[in-house]
């Protein structure tokens, strides 16, 4: 899962190939690499870590800018983190970049081998670049692609310089591929913000089509090389400014921009209620990855308690492959911000195939989710850098309890006096969430206390326990901390043995119906020696020093859009003081294009 960026033109290649890495860092950030062309040598520069590295390296090599130029920044898969498994990739004639996974590459490797072929690298990438040079030597270059189209198994966005050639290739399948059009230039990218600042004017390629680009065109042909005539597609991408606004870290910024967002998203929707009126489904599923996934998780308690809807929330790498019983009426429901997580497209192209209602919950506009699913809610986070994301999360999760009120209300589940207290506090909770982001030197003491340990337990019942799922991920993606989220009542059936003296519990007790439940479980951690740091909505009287965060008490559907934050706050300061990467952890990326 990677990158891609490709130029041809008259313009400042490497400037713009560069830009297009940084745009593109969200996707990886294990190495990076661009190769330029004129047309009779390719220089290949290529550097382990991050975009920033590489720039150092080209500034240095002071290398001749050209009118061709392809780049890439990865997040491996197929081989270690080197500069050899980095790309692009060189093989014969052929320079290219790829993103995705090919899963017959260690077939069509030993069959190269036997060939003569001999790899630098331990990548399935350079695979496709040996056998496209294979390809080359006997047909000619549409007839080679076409021959590579039909033997690569697996996903893959391509761009392609074949040397001698004064054109690029774009190969797409199963991995997301835009190209550009401007006047006497052409762009290739993995997305359009990459490439939005010098055209609106996009085509699409559709799985197993492939383009040959010139300055001048853009020609577009099938698997079996028919021509098809497509029209430029005009999308104005919105081009948000990305700046830090004087914050060490992007994520405490996107954290602090929580209250505004929320405040815009509410506001506006509660102009549109009605567009979130889901009452015509007998069953919703809801389906997404990571801290999508955890927000579902919210939405599908929400809908079931508020609005007697029937849902599930399901990790889209399980949904895609198992088997999915949908009533006579269901909607499936995608969540996801960046609308590119492989595993969140293939499941709703399976609800597709099986002829469902499919609804995205997405940030990004014009993604793969957002075009292909049947209806989309934007979330209007604005550009969210941070890998960990934050801000994203809550609108995710505000859109979902805005659902389960408007569906209950709709089916007059709702009395007069609670429809007004729960909309006045959907109006109140943006500035009731800025004051518990004002609670820094709280969530600093309580980092203090725990970011030496090794491990974190977190607990909670029902809405508390995917609230705590959410915060144990925070801690872990960026502190690097091992960190476990239980259902409270659960961990006396074997968990419950890893409790010891002074590990830290933190314990989420905002649910009324069963906060003393999870009292009982908190006295069970206590008893073997357990720290424990509470979030609740009033104060607990008898904590034995321990810290409290205590959020102002609203209802089910608000409550969770004030505690999530408190943790995000915690798992912030617990990777300060740890001095991790905050917004680029290791080993993450931010949108997981491949399954
Ligand atoms: C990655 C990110 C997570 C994110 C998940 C789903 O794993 O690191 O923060 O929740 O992908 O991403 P999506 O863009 O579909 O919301």
């Amino acid at each position: 899962m990677c990158g891609i960026v490709g130029y041809i033109g008259n313009g400042k290649t490497k400037n713009i190939l560069i830009k297009g890495l940084q745009n593109l860092e969200y996707r990886g950030y294990d190495s990076a690499g661009i190769a330029l062309s004129d047309t009779k040598n390719v220089t290949i520069i290529k550097e382990i870590g991050k975009v920033q590295r590489l720039v150092n390296k080209i500034k240095k090599t002071k290398v001749k800018d050209q009118e061709i130029g392809i780049a890439h920044t990865r997040w491996a898969t197929n081989g270690s983190v080197s500069i050899n498994n980095a790309h692009p990739h060189q093989v014969g004639k052929v320079t290219l970049v790829h993103n995705g996974i090919i899963e017959n590459a260690d077939k069509l490797k030993k069959e190269l081998i036997t060939k003569g072929y001999v790899f630098k690298s331990t990548t399935d990438s350079e695979v496709i670049a040996a056998l496209l040079d294979n390809y080359l030597k006997t047909n000619s270059e549409e007839e080679a692609i076409i021959k590579l189209l039909k033997e690569l198994q697996g996903s893959y966005a391509l761009a392609i310089i074949i040397l001698g050639n004064n054109y690029l290739y774009a190969i797409k399948n199963h991995s997301p591929l835009v190209i550009g059009d401007g006047k006497n230039e052409k762009y290739i990218a993995s997305d359009m913000p990459a490439i939005a600042s010098y055209t609106s004017k996009f085509f699409l390629l559709n799985d197993l089509e492939f383009a040959k680009i010139s300055k001048e065109k853009i020609e577009i042909f099938d698997n079996l090389g028919k021509k098809i005539n497509r029209k430029a597609t005009n999308i104005d991408v919105t081009q948000d400014i990305i700046d830090k606004n004087g914050y060490q870290h992007f994520m405490l910024k996107e954290i602090m921009e929580e209250p505004t967002v929320l405040k815009n998203l509410i506001d506006s929707y509660l102009d549109k209620l009605d567009e979130l009126d889901i009452s015509k489904y007998e069953d919703v599923h809801i389906v997404a990855c990571g801290s999508a996934m955890y927000a579902g998780m919210i939405g599908k308690i929400l809908l079931e308690e508020k609005a007697n809807v029937n849902a599930s929330c399901e990790i889209a790498s399980e949904y895609r492959y198992k088997k999915n019983n949908y009533s006579n009426k269901t909607l499936v429901i995608l969540i996801s911000q960046s609308g590119e997580t492989a595993d969140t497209i293939a499941a709703l192209r399976i609800a597709k195939v099986n002829k469902q209602d499919t609804l995205a919950i997405v940030n990004v506009k014009n993604s793969t989710i957002d075009r292909e699913a049947d209806k989309s809610i934007y979330i209007e986070a604005g550009v969210e850098v941070a890998v960990a994301t934050t801000k994203a999360y809550i609108l995710q999760v505000a859109i979902l309890a805005l659902m389960a009120y408007v569906t209950a209300k709709r089916k007059s589940l709702l009395d007069g006096d609670e429809n007004i207290e729960i909309l006045n506090n959907f109006k109140k909770i943006p500035n009731l969430l800025e004051e518990v982001l004002k609670k820094e030197q709280l969530y600093k003491q309580i980092a203090r206390k725990i970011y030496k340990n090794h491990d974190i337990f977190f607990i909670g019942r029902k809405l508390d326990y995917a609230i705590s799922l959410e915060g144990s991920l925070k801690l872990k993606e960026i502190s690097y901390i091992h960190s476990e989220a239980y259902p409270a009542g659960e961990l006396k059936h074997g968990t419950i043995s890893l409790i010891e003296k002074n590990l830290p519990v933190i314990a989420v007790m905002t649910d009324k119906s069963v906060k003393a439940k999870t009292m009982s479980n908190v006295k069970e951690c206590e008893a073997r020696g357990a720290r424990l740091i509470y979030i609740t909505t009033d104060a607990l009287a008898d904590t034995k020093n321990s810290l409290q965060v205590v959020v102002k008490d609203t209802d089910m559907l608000t409550q969770t859009l004030l505690v999530v934050p408190t943790l995000q706050m915690i798992a912030y300061y617990v990777a300060l003081f740890r001095k991790c990467n905050i917004d680029k952890p290791k080993n993450l990326a931010k949108s997981v294009t491949v399954e």
